[in-house]
């Protein structure tokens, strides 16, 4: 299915879960979006145990398209949510919970709200790292090294400092507690996947030669370790 075809912004009485009453939303309200549910899985191709996450270690995966990396992060900490947000285009949204027993998993976008930078095979200059103080929180931030934009995702991904202009797109999760098990389900926030296929069709086009980059992903989508994914983690 193409991504055309596939987004729908989720209509109240949609069956999307977390959307805010009715009384609440406003016409600059930004709905959730909600994507094809997939279950997140290990490189072993076994259901993804968030007992085996390892803290504060960036974890990539592709969503909600086959060329889009996003971030799976396990903070260690409760991840509060409801923190007021808003996109460049002045659109206003909450920020979600985590996940899990402790409610310390989130999941964002890895493509920088600035000028898209986001992890490839060959490098990224986009990851999580620990808090070097000077303000910064205590559970670290997502850092761009391309023009040093850091992001906050304990807050909804809001930018802290440098360029960017809005948060991080959330990807939202849900945390099937019966079978520890973890989907992504849709995103959240100022989505960059229209000017991310502008602005890379000429080298999305050699590394996907089936055409398939803008494909939607289904079913059980694997998860892997930045360092993993990418040859070259940039540091800043
Ligand atoms: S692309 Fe990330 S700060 Fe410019």
């Amino acid at each position: 299915m193409r991504r055309r075809d596939f987004v729908k912004a989720c209509a109240i009485g949609a069956g999307c879960a977390g959307l805010a009453p009715a009384s609440l939303l406003t016409d600059d309200t930004l709905r959730p979006r909600h994507y094809e549910r997939v279950r997140l899985i290990d490189s072993s191709g076994e259901p993804l145990r968030l007992g085996d996450l390892e803290r504060n270690r960036n974890y990539v995966f592709p969503y909600p398209y086959r060329a889009t990396p996003a971030f799976l992060l396990d903070l260690g900490t409760a991840v509060a949510g409801e923190r007021p947000l808003r996109t460049e285009a002045g659109e206003v949204y909450q920020s979600r919970h985590g996940v899990g027993p402790q409610r310390s998993v989130v999941a964002f976008s890895a493509i920088c709200a600035h000028k898209l930078a986001h992890p490839t095979p060959a490098v990224s200059y986009i990851h999580f790292r620990e808090a070097r103080g000077r303000g910064e929180p205590s559970t670290g931030v997502i850092s761009c090294c391309a023009e040093n934009s850091l992001y906050d995702p304990v807050a909804g991904g809001r930018v802290l400092d440098g360029p960017a202009r809005q948060p991080l797109a959330g990807i939202i999760l849900d945390y099937v507690a019966a079978d520890d098990e973890l989907f992504a389900v849709g995103t959240l926030g100022g989505e960059m996947f229209d000017r991310f296929f502008s602005e890379f069709e000429a080298r999305l086009t050699l590394e996907y030669p089936n055409g398939d980059a803008h494909e939607a992903v289904t079913g059980d989508v694997a998860i892997e370790p930045l360092t993993r994914f990418s040859n070259n983690v940039m540091s800043c």
